[in-house]
C-alpha cells in the first residue's frame, strides 16, 4: 500500500516537474522549463497510444513545421507589422501564451523545420480550462502547475500519472473557437477576419452539433492502453484530409443544348455549417472546375469558378497574406449551408454523338507571389512534390451528354 502511494507521487511528479522547480530557475530560457507546465507529448504516448497515433497523422502535429507556416512566419516576423513575434504561435503552439519570454526558442525551433517542442499537442489542449468568448479571438485560460488534466469523462479511471478532471468544455466548440473563429489582421476588419462566417445560424449547429460531432468523430475503443472500452473520440481530426471531406458538399449538373450553344447549370450545395473554405491562410481556395470532352475525349472547353476571401494590404496592393491585410478585395467564400449556382455557356461540341460533362469541386493548391511559392518549395524536402502545392479533390462528377438531332 505505501509503495503504491510512493509510484503515484513518483510518476505524478516525472509528468509534471515543473511544480517542483525552484523559483530561480524559471528565469532561464529552456525548453525542458517549458515541457515542465506542458509536458510534452511523448509523454502522454505510453499511456494513450491510440489518441497519440491518431493525432501524429493530423495537420494539428505539423502546426509549427509545415513548409507553408515556415515560409509565411518569416514574411510576418520581416514584415512591417511583425512587431509582436508571439502572434503567429498563439494558435500554432499556444503554450507562448505562458512563454512569450521566450518566443526565440518557438521561432528557432519553428525555422529549424524539426522541432522537438510541440505545437498544437496533447497539453496544449488538455491543460485548457476555460475559453473567454468575450475575447476576439476568444482566449484560453490554462490550468498550469498543478498536476490536472481536463477531458470528457466524469468516470475516469485513475492513473499513476497525472490527475484527471470533467469539463463540459471539451464537448463544446468553445474549445475550438479559441483558434478557429478569427485571426487578427493589420487593423480590424470587422467581421472580415472571422473565418467560419454564421456557423452558429446553420442548420447542423442549431440541431446541437458542436465542433467534435464532425471533426473529432465518436467510436468505441480504449482511452489507455489496456483500460475498458468505451467511447472515444477519434483525434486525427478530419478536414482537408480524411472522409470527411466526402460530407463537404454536392453538385447537381443540368446541361441544356440549344443548337449551337450549350449551357451546363452546376448547383453547389455545401454540406459545411461553416464557411468553406475556412479563410485563413488567406490563400485557402475551394475551386469548381468545368471540363467538356468532346471527340476522342478531347477537352474542347475549360472554366472553373472559384470560392476564396481575397484582400489588398495598405497600399492597396493585393495581398495573400491576412495579417497585412486593410481590406477586402472580394469574397465569394461558400457560406454555411449554401447552395451556389454557376452557369457556364460554350459552343456545342462537334463532329460527335455525345459529350462528357466533368464537374469537380476541389481545395486549391498554394497560390501567391512567385518568390513566396519558390520560397515554400525551397522549405519542403519534397520541394515542388510537397502536398501543398497539390488540389485536393473533394466530389466529382461525369455525365456523358448526346448531342441529339
Ligand atoms: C491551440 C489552437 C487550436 C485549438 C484549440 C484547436 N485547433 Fe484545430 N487547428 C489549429 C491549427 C494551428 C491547425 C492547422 C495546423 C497546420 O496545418 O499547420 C488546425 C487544424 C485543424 C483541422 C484540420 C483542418 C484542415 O484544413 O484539414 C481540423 C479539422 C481542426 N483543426 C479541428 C479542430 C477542432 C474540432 C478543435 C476543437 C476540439 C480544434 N481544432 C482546436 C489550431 C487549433
Ligand atoms: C487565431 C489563431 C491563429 C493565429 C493567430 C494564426 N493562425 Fe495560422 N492557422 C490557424 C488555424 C486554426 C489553421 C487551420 C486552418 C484550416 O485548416 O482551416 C491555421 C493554418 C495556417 C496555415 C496553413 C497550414 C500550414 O501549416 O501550412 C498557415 C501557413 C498559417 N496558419 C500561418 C500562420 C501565420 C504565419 C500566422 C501569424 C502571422 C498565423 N498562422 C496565425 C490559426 C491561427
Ligand atoms: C501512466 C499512464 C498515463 C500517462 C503517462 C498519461 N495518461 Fe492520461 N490517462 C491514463 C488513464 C489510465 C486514464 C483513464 C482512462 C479512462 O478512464 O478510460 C487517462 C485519462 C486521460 C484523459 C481523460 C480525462 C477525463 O477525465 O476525461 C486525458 C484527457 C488524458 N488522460 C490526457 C493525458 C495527457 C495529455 C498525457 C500526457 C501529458 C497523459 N494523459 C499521460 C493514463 C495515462
Ligand atoms: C485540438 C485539441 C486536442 C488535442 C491536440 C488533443 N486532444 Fe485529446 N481531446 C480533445 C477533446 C475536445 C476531447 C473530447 C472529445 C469528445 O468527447 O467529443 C479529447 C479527448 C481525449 C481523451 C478521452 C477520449 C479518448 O479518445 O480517449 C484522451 C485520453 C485524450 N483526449 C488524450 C489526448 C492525447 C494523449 C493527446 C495528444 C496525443 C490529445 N488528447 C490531443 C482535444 C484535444
Ligand atoms: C456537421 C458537421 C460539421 C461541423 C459541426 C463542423 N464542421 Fe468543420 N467541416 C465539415 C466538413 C464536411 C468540412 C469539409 C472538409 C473539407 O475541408 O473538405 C469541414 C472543414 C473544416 C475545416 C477545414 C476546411 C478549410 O476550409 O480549411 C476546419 C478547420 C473546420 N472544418 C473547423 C470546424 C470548427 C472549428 C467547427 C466548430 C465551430 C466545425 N468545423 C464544425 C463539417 C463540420
Amino acid at each position: 500500500m505505501a509503495g503504491c502511494v510512493l509510484a503515484i507521487l513518483v510518476c505524478v511528479a516525472v509528468l509534471f516537474t515543473g511544480a517542483f522547480t525552484p523559483v530561480w530557475a524559471q528565469t532561464v530560457p529552456n525548453q525542458s522549463l517549458i515541457e515542465k507546465a506542458f509536458p510534452h507529448s511523448n509523454k502522454c504516448k505510453r499511456c494513450h497510444e491510440r489518441v497519440y497515433e491518431e493525432w501524429e497523422t493530423s495537420p494539428l502535429a505539423k502546426s509549427i513545421h509545415s513548409p507553408a507556416f515556415r515560409a509565411s512566419l518569416d514574411a510576418y516576423l520581416t514584415s512591417a507589422g511583425g512587431k509582436d513575434k508571439t502572434l503567429c504561435f498563439r494558435c500554432h503552439a499556444p503554450h507562448v501564451r505562458e512563454f512569450s519570454d521566450h518566443v526565440q526558442l518557438f521561432i528557432d525551433q519553428a525555422k529549424a523545420g524539426d522541432p522537438s517542442l510541440d505545437g498544437v499537442a496533447c497539453s496544449q489542449c488538455h491543460l485548457i480550462k476555460q475559453v473567454d468568448r468575450a475575447k476576439h479571438p476568444p482566449e484560453p485560460k490554462y490550468e498550469i502547475g498543478g498536476k490536472t488534466l481536463y477531458g470528457p469523462y466524469k468516470d475516469f479511471v485513475q492513473n499513476l500519472a497525472h490527475q484527471s478532471m470533467e469539463l463540459s468544455l471539451f464537448q463544446k466548440s468553445d474549445l475550438c473557437l479559441n483558434c478557429h473563429q478569427s485571426v487578427p489582421s493589420a487593423t480590424n476588419l470587422g467581421k472580415a477576419n472571422d473565418l467560419l462566417g454564421n456557423w452558429d445560424q446553420s442548420r447542423a449547429v442549431k440541431s446541437g452539433k458542436e465542433c467534435q460531432t464532425c471533426h473529432m468523430p465518436q467510436q468505441v475503443g480504449e482511452s489507455a492502453n489496456g483500460e475498458k472500452k468505451r467511447t472515444i473520440a477519434n483525434h486525427s481530426f478530419p478536414g482537408r484530409i480524411g472522409k470527411l471531406r466526402q460530407e463537404a458538399a454536392k453538385l447537381d449538373v443540368q446541361t441544356k443544348i440549344d443548337g449551337d450553344t450549350t449551357t451546363v447549370t452546376v448547383k453547389v450545395y455545401s454540406l459545411v455549417p461553416h464557411n468553406l473554405p475556412a479563410t485563413h491562410p488567406a490563400w485557402a481556395r475551394v475551386v469548381l472546375n468545368l471540363d467538356i470532352k468532346g471527340k476522342n475525349l478531347k477537352t474542347v472547353f475549360s472554366d472553373k469558378r472559384v470560392y476564396g476571401r481575397t484582400y489588398l494590404d495598405a497600399k492597396g496592393q493585393p495581398t495573400i497574406f491576412d495579417f497585412e491585410a486593410v481590406k477586402v478585395a472580394e469574397d465569394t467564400v461558400l457560406k454555411p449551408e449554401e447552395t451556389r449556382e454557376e452557369t457556364f455557356t460554350f459552343p456545342t461540341p462537334k463532329d460527335t454523338k455525345t459529350f462528357d460533362v466533368e464537374v469537380g469541386l476541389s481545395h486549391g493548391a498554394i497560390s501567391g507571389p512567385a518568390p513566396f511559392l519558390q520560397r515554400v518549395e525551397a522549405e519542403s524536402s519534397q520541394g515542388s512534390q510537397d502536398p501543398v502545392f497539390q488540389p485536393i479533390e473533394i466530389v466529382k462528377r461525369t455525365e456523358n451528354v448526346p448531342v441529339g438531332k
